[in-house]
């Protein structure tokens, strides 16, 4: 590559991108290896040394308890709140003037929060939940468009100590019902809609119909934010900007944070798995917080003069962790945006880079994938030297995109940090930072501490270049401590395959340099466009429709999604079959679940692989599809 290169410290092999010598003497961590032998040789001296970068009311006497795995503990007898450390601490320094937040609608529209600001409005929702008796433990959902709002609720909940169960606003009635149900929430904050795509996304009529499903919760706050008319319930509906200015108290503007053990939970999120019911995956205070400000400080290389934009949604992980949380710990100013990149031309992210000067950019390949097909002409026409590293998240990234985001965004001069991660690691596990060498669709190695695995069926190391499980050797201080209410499937999910090791679901490859890529689940888990998806929540809302008495769900390749759904289904004696039904099938999917569970195709057929104690084999399924070998079908019925 150009002259600008450090020598490389070996050579790599296959297409491989050194670092510029700027990169690595500007970067925070500008020997990468050097971190690597420190964690490795002092793991729980590694983290302590992290979480000696935040503030606690009272330090930790354990880093790390072992003594009952798969449950482990980290930072034992450390007092804190997370809100301590993404508000409090900036508020008594200089940065209570620096930007937290740069929010712009998708109409265009825009609102900016000081740190000082963020914090008033943090400390009067917050006395607003109080009100309502929301206090420690209590459960708060919070189904919201992209705005400031969503971030000022989960923030006042995590102050009070009270759980948030944020649920993505792209999802529907059932996927919503089920989750409100599942974590008895008495609070559900909402939004009259949001817009997307030009259109607006009506949520809280879809909170009315999942509310009639359900055992109402006692309160459901509303955020006016696109005007429209909805209906509000006497005595259980109320709207945000009236109880926001509500005289509660004569300190309203104030609102002390919860002292925390280092091991109460902060936030529940629901994700997919292989049968059943969305997994509430459970995350706590202490170690949440110092997993995720150290990798988003060490990967993303973050600075005092940074503008960060994380594009995800805050209803997810990626939402959470650097959206929410690390940002605001490591005193960043994020850019959030609301809407569509495609709207209302596909330039959209491109403007929002050059005109709030985005200096770190994090996205998805689907994205990638879907912009690149406008062509490079659209980011050609904006000023995007602002930008200094990129990031992606959530799926493989095929290395043509890869090279097209490296060369039209990052103009070759910012490398792409690919983050492998899961809503249950909380962190960033496997990625590289910015002084190291980089390969097209590979997210490098472990970060730092974190000990990874490519393992075959007998639990021995693949040989490299092997297809095999990935796996997590060691605990690290986001994991997931729990399922919500279910420690059984807890242990019987991650760590029952091989005990002592964390099994992620994911298959993988390690490389004769020791760089990781992964491949894709290996589980029932389906990812659409980014977006994890269980065939088992899409099979039981195929078959909730009356036509339907069975449905088979997999995931075939797709050009832009990376993954797209194909449903099989047996219709109900009688049901005549065709164009009109289908329809109304993609119709029903959107939503009872959301658009995003569309099937791409749907299928009518007369009988399913089956084994003989009745699982459908959707291996099979997705064999035929690809005009595969249908490998051992010794247990099929017929
Ligand atoms: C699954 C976790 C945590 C980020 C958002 C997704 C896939 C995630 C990558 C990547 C290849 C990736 C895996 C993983 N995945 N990042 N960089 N390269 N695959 O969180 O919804 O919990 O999904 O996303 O399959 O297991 P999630």
């Amino acid at each position: 590559m150009e002259e600008q290169q450090t020598s490389p410290p070996q050579t790599l092999h296959g297409e491989v991108y050194y670092p510029s010598a700027e990169t690595v003497t500007q970067a925070n961590i500008p020997d990468p290896e050097a971190v690597r032998c420190e964690a490795e040789a002092d793991l729980t001296g590694y983290w302590a040394r992290r979480a000696g970068e935040l503030e606690w009311y009272r330090k930790w006497d354990t880093v790390l308890d072992e003594s009952n795995p798969p449950f482990y503990k980290w930072f034992v007898g450390g007092k804190t709140n997370i809100v301590a450390n993404a508000l409090d601490r900036h508020v008594r320094t200089w940065r209570r003037n620096k930007l937290a937040l740069i929010w712009e609608g998708e109409k265009g529209d825009l609102k900016t929060y000081s740190y000082h600001a963020l914090n008033r409005e943090v400390c009067k929702f917050a006395n607003v939940l109080k009100s309502m008796g929301t206090g420690k433990g209590d459960r708060v959902t919070i189904y919201m468009p992209r705005i400031p709002e969503t971030v000022i609720a989960m923030l006042a909940t995590a102050k009070l100590g009270a759980i948030h169960s944020v649920v993505y606003g792209g999802f529907s009635v059932e996927a919503l019902h089920g989750r409100i149900e599942d974590s008895e929430s008495k609070v559900i904050v909402t939004a009259d809609g949001g817009y997307m795509n030009g259109k607006v996304v009506e949520l809280k009529k879809i909170v009315d119909e999942a509310l009639q499903r359900t055992a109402a919760p006692e309160n459901v706050v509303v955020v006016k934010h696109t005007g429209r008319e909805v209906n509000m319930e006497a005595g259980r509906d109320y709207w945000y900007h009236e109880l926001m200015n509500l005289p509660l108290t004569r300190n309203s503007m104030k609102c002390e944070t919860e002292v925390m053990d280092a091991e109460d939970p902060l936030f529940i999120l629901y994700t997919s798995g292989t049968t059943g019911k969305p997994k509430a995956v459970l995350h706590t205070h202490g170690g949440y917080q110092v997993g995720i400000y150290a990798t988003l400080k060490d990967v993303f290389d973050l600075k005092e003069e940074d503008r960060w934009w994380c594009t995800a949604d805050p209803g997810w992980i990626t939402g959470h962790s650097y959206i929410v949380y690390a940002p605001l710990i490591a005193g960043a100013t994020s850019v959030m945006y609301e809407g569509a990149p495609t709207y209302p031309f596909p330039d959209r992210w491109w403007t929002i880079i050059e005109k709030y000067g985005v200096s770190v950019f994090y996205s998805t390949p689907t994205a990638i994938r879907g912009l690149m097909r406008f062509g490079a002409s659209w980011p050609n026409r904006h000023d995007l030297s602002s930008l200094r590293i990129l990031g992606s998240v959530g799926e493989p990234i095929n290395p043509e995109a890869w090279r097209w985001f490296h060369k039209n965004i990052g103009k070759e001069r910012c490398p792409i940090m690919d983050t492998w991660w899961q809503t249950e690691t909380g962190m960033f596990m496997i990625a590289p930072t910015p002084a190291m060498p980089l390969k097209p669709g590979s997210g490098t190695k472990p970060y730092f501490g974190v000990q990874a695995d490519v393992l075959d069926e007998h639990g021995n190391s693949v040989k490299p270049g092997e297809e095999g499980f990935l796996v997590l050797k060691r605990p690290w201080p986001a994991m997931l401590r729990t399922i919500y209410k279910d420690p059984d499937r807890y242990m019987k999910t991650y760590w029952s395959k091989y005990p002592g090791l964390y099994l992620a679901g994911d298959s993988a490859r390690k490389d004769e340099d020791g760089y990781f890529w992964v491949i894709g689940r290996v589980d029932d888990v389906i990812k659409v466009s980014g977006y994890r998806l269980g065939t088992a929540e899409l099979e039981s809302a195929l078959v909730s429709h009356p036509a339907i008495a069975e449905a088979a769900v997999i995931g075939l390749p797709h050009e832009i999604k990376g993954v797209a759904i194909h449903a099989y289904v047996i219709t109900k004696a009688g049901v005549e079959t065709g164009e009109t039904l289908v329809e109304e099938l993609k119709r029903h999917m959107a939503h009872e679940v959301g658009p995003i569970a569309k099937p791409e195709k749907i299928e009518f057929v007369s009988s399913l692989p089956k084994t003989r104690s009745g699982k459908i084999m959707r291996r099979v399924l997705k064999a035929r599809a690809l005009g595969m070998a249908e490998g051992d079908l010794s247990t099929l019925e017929d």
